[in-house]
């Protein structure tokens, strides 16, 4: 249980993009719809020589008032703000920052410490907490660390992070977001599998012919992100993260309990069901990869890159339940439209009434659920046109989250500094995911530098051999 009521949360690294642009407005969000239980304060973290009034202005600039926020809520909410000039390597400069971060409380308070800094950062900045103390526990208040991915580079890297990070804190401490778990349509995939008896039963091979999980994206390297992009490509940005998330959460086992354990061993599982390329013996046409034309013109992008901003498997998962069944993946920059979806393609019937199938038939039943950015469900079925004969015509019931609640989808970081204030992990990745992720990962990795890097002009739907991964009937890519 918390000491008491008041919680300090730390954002290391605050002059940064994150901090004004998702972790203030969030924070925010939760405090004006008087969503957290207890008292809360808010200290900036960083190496620029700002001040209160600096960092306060610095947010006003890039923060907006909230929908059924006034404008007094967000300069009451200011007041809760505070800045403090601490260089992140330097040890003495933490013992400086315990001092005031007491100062502040004026009384025993639970902490949580956000670490919005650059990854090689991660490790040396939870050292320095420790060694000043900021980690301790013994006075009965909690200690939390939340850490941004990229969540190391590969499968040696994250478990070296996760043993030296595991040295200092207890797992039950470190919370590794995905922000795609924060979204109130990704959480919506448990309440569709699980609350509903008539998805469930036929949720596994034996009617699922295939699966397609797409995250499109329409931006490219803006915001000076060739630097950091170039390093890391569509695998490691997207693929290995929100897309294996997705398929785990779209393909796990149900649960016993909806608690962070059993949510988390589940997920879990899949990941390490999920079948290694290398494995397969023609592997090359699970894979295509691209990267748009002018990519290598983008700022901080080498002339010769070899980095691929798109990329598209057909993956499988060797269980009992998906046995056979691909899940085809892709995601990809400068794409047509931005949006992502879960496509959940049902075998045809055993047989037919209405005449011989055409094997190429489109098939009549697919669930698609529309993470973003139009988010809801569409269930597609055929019916008969009205008239004589019988004349089949495919048809859809949608559901829409605005359409039907009328209010915004609270933002994913919203929900996720919630439950890290109340001690909720179901929605953070826990190490041995992490690890899975990466063990998939760098195998796709290794496999594709024998496939072609395949160029697509901007604004297509990426090299056209990726329609290639379905099979001759299997239908085709969405498109949004
Ligand atoms: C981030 C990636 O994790 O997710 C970005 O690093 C990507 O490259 C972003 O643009 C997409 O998030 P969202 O929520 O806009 O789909």
């Amino acid at each position: 249980m918390p000491a008491n009521d008041l919680t300090q949360v730390i954002i290391l690294g605050a002059s940064g993009d994150l901090t004004a642009r998702k972790l203030i407005p969030a924070l925010y969000a939760a405090h004006c719809q008087h969503l957290f239980s207890g008292r809360l304060q808010v200290i900036g973290v960083a190496r620029r020589p700002w001040d209160d009034a600096f960092f306060r202005d610095h947010l006003s600039k890039a923060g907006s008032t909230m929908p059924g926020c006034s404008y007094d809520s967000w300069e009451t909410f200011l007041k809760l703000v505070t800045y403090v000039q601490t260089h992140l390597e330097t040890v003495a400069d933490y013992s400086a920052l315990k001092a005031k971060l007491d100062a502040l409380a004026g009384e025993i308070c639970n902490r949580v410490f956000y670490l919005a800094v650059k990854p090689e950062l991660f490790l040396p900045s939870v050292e320095n907490l420790h060694q000043v103390g900021l980690l301790d526990q013994s006075s009965g208040a909690t200690r939390r660390v939340v850490v941004e991915k990229p969540f190391g580079t590969d499968l040696k890297s994250a478990r070296s992070l996760n043993y030296a990070l595991l040295q200092i804190l207890g797992e039950d401490q470190l919370y590794r977001i995905d922000h795609y778990l924060g979204k109130e349509t990704v959480q919506n995939i448990f309440v569709c599998r699980f609350r509903n008896a008539m998805f469930e039963p036929l949720w596994n091979q034996k009617y699922v012919e295939l699966v397609q999980i797409t995250v499109a994206e329409s931006i490219g390297m803006e915001n000076g992100r060739g630097g950091y992009y170039d390093t890391a490509g569509a695998v490691s940005d997207i693929l290995q993260n929100h897309a294996l998330q997705l398929l785990a959460l779209t393909a796990m086992e149900p649960p016993s309990r909806l608690d962070q354990k059993s949510i988390r061993d589940e997920k879990v599982k899949v990941l390490e069901d999920l079948r290694l390329f290398s494995d397969m013996p023609e592997p090359h046409k699970c894979i295509v990869r691209g990267q748009y034309d002018g990519y290598r013109d983008e700022p901080g992008v080498a002339k010769n890159s070899q980095t691929e901003t798109y990329i598209s498997t057909r993956a499988y998962i060797d269980n009992w339940r998906w046995g056979g069944v691909p899940f085809l993946l892709r995601t990809g920059k400068h794409l047509p439209a931005r949006f992502t979806s879960i496509s959940v393609q049902f075998r045809m019937p055993p047989h037919t009434l209405f005449g011989a199938y055409n094997e190429c038939h489109l098939r009549p039943n697919t669930l698609t659920m529309r993470i973003q950015p139009s988010e809801g469900t569409d269930l597609t079925f055929d019916v008969k046109e009205p008239g004589a004969g019988i004349n089949i015509k495919p048809a859809k019931l949608t559901f829409d989250y605005q359409d039907y609640f009328h209010k915004p989808n609270p933002k994913a970081y919203q929900r996720l500094l919630q439950d890290v204030i109340s001690g909720d992990q179901s929605l953070f990745l826990r190490s041995d995911e992490v690890e899975e992720s990466w063990r998939w990962a760098d195998d796709l990795r290794r496999v594709m530098l024998d496939t072609p890097l395949l160029p697509y002009a901007k604004n297509s739907w990426g090299p056209a051999a990726a329609n290639s991964l379905f099979g001759e009937c299997e239908g085709r890519w969405a498109q949004g």
